[in-house]
């Protein structure tokens, strides 16, 4: 047993945030109150001054793994997640090769399970991520796939993205979907606007997210599917999901940090740590994430933890890849950029990095309530730090925070009851 002594428990999903004792016994939450420290427990942890809150759930990395490994695996993914407070993370398909036959997936996920976090996979929607003939949804739901995304790359094809949304329904599983259409973006990475003008390069405009976002929500509302609207960089886009909402698709959006925290001048700042698709938009697109966190149009964070090598950073900005780590600066920019700037209350924040994201998959995660899974994150949201490049966890370090300062500091995360990670 384990005693968590004297911590602020702050549970989404029970709407709790009180100074509480909370006991664990194989591997479940056994009760919340005070309780004396007693020898029956084989660890007790002082949580005092430090908040107790359901481990993260992050419904969107890449650990890399098949084929990639020089970026990641799933052993130093799953190492940089427990630094980042998550318990639970869902990684991405776009593999080499592309999680897209059971084959593939069942060899992953026999890996997967002995991690010392849940580290669960999404399979592709379509094969190789062609874009043209969907995989075997059926056979790979039953041999344990918890989503379909062809993420990294959009489905242009509206019929067959369609039918894919079918099965989803059919499954009762997420389809979560890259939105931006190829045919309008004229170099990725960077916003078409004020910066890629200065820099003589493409761009990506955000009519290309948009127009994808408004096409899929009509596509979730005519078949029904739980569709998942990845890394919402546009305004117009949170407008458009908003009201697809009230029309009763049921469309779901999540943000990444780097969306909520920076804007196009950070290419400026830091070149192509800060290339990312779809782009870091203008201080209006992320004003109006902002909003849609706050009103719930946007349901989840996410971080589309995206490792690449210093080789492939420190190539020309049109050469190198987009994408940037995130699990281990994630819930400390919630809380610097949403919290301390009093945007969401820290239980508003942890809603999005919990209970909405576990509901979602349909997760035995995200709460702390008596009987859950013994899943929890203790920080010190007070606690201030700069990200330094040497202290990642994760095999890369292409971070575009390197050197800032922020607030809320990891101090222990507890999966299954087992701690794994202490800060
Ligand atoms: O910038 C990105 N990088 N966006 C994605 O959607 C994919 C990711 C990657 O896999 O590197």
């Amino acid at each position: 047993m384990i005693l968590i002594k004297d911590g602020r428990v702050v549970d989404p999903a029970s709407g709790m945030d009180e100074a509480l004792d909370v006991v664990l016994e194989h591997g479940r939450v056994k009760a919340l109150g005070k309780f004396p420290q007693t020898e029956e427990y084989e660890r007790i942890i002082d949580a005092q001054g430090k908040v107790v809150a359901p481990g993260l759930v992050d419904v969107h990395v890449h650990f890399r793994d098949p084929g990639l490994t020089y970026k990641e695996d799933i052993t130093t993914g799953a190492a940089a997640a427990a630094a980042g407070g998550f318990t639970t993370v869902v990684c991405m398909a776009n593999t080499k090769p592309v999680v897209d036959s059971v084959e593939t997936l069942t060899e992953l996920l026999g890996r997967m399970r002995q991690l010392p976090i849940h580290v669960l996979s999404a399979a592709a929607v379509t094969r190789n991520f062609g874009g043209k003939e969907l995989t075997d949804m059926r056979a790979l739901r039953a041999a344990g796939a918890a989503g379909f995304t062809d993420d990294g790359i959009p489905i242009v094809d509206t019929g067959v993205l369609f039918e894919a949304m079918k099965v989803a329904r059919e499954l009762d599983v997420p389809i979560s979907l890259h939105e931006e259409d190829p045919a309008l973006i004229a170099a990725a990475g960077v916003n078409q606007g004020e910066v890629s003008r200065q820099l003589n390069y493409g761009g990506a405009p955000a009519l290309a997210e948009e127009a994808l976002v408004a096409r899929d929500c009509m596509l979730a509302l005519r078949s029904g599917a739980k569709v998942d609207i990845q890394h919402i960089s546009s305004g117009v886009s949170v407008e458009v999901v908003r009201s697809m909402k009230r029309l009763g698709a049921s469309v779901f959006a999540e943000v990444t940090p780097q969306h909520f925290s920076l804007t196009e001048q950070a290419v400026l700042e830091r070149g192509t740590l800060a290339k990312v698709n779809p782009p870091l938009r203008t201080e209006r697109d992320r004003y109006a994430l902002i909003q849609g966190l706050k009103d719930g149009t946007i349901d989840f964070i996410a971080t589309d933890h995206a490792p690449h090598s210093r080789e492939e950073k420190a190539r020309p900005l049109n050469e190198a890849p987009s994408g940037m780590i995130g699990l281990e600066t994630a819930l400390a920019l919630g809380i610097t950029n949403l919290v301390r700037k009093g945007h969401l209350t820290l239980l508003q924040l942890l809603e999005k990095m919990t209970v909405n994201p576990a509901r979602f998959y349909g997760l035995d995660c995200g709460t702390l309530k008596e009987g859950a899974a013994a899943d929890l994150v203790i920080f010190d949201e007070r606690e201030a730090w700069t990200v330094e490049e040497d202290k990642f966890h994760s095999k890369s370090c292409n971070s575009p925070f390197i050197g800032m300062e922020l607030y809320g500091k990891v101090c222990c995360t507890i999966c299954g009851g087992q701690v794994v990670y202490e800060g």
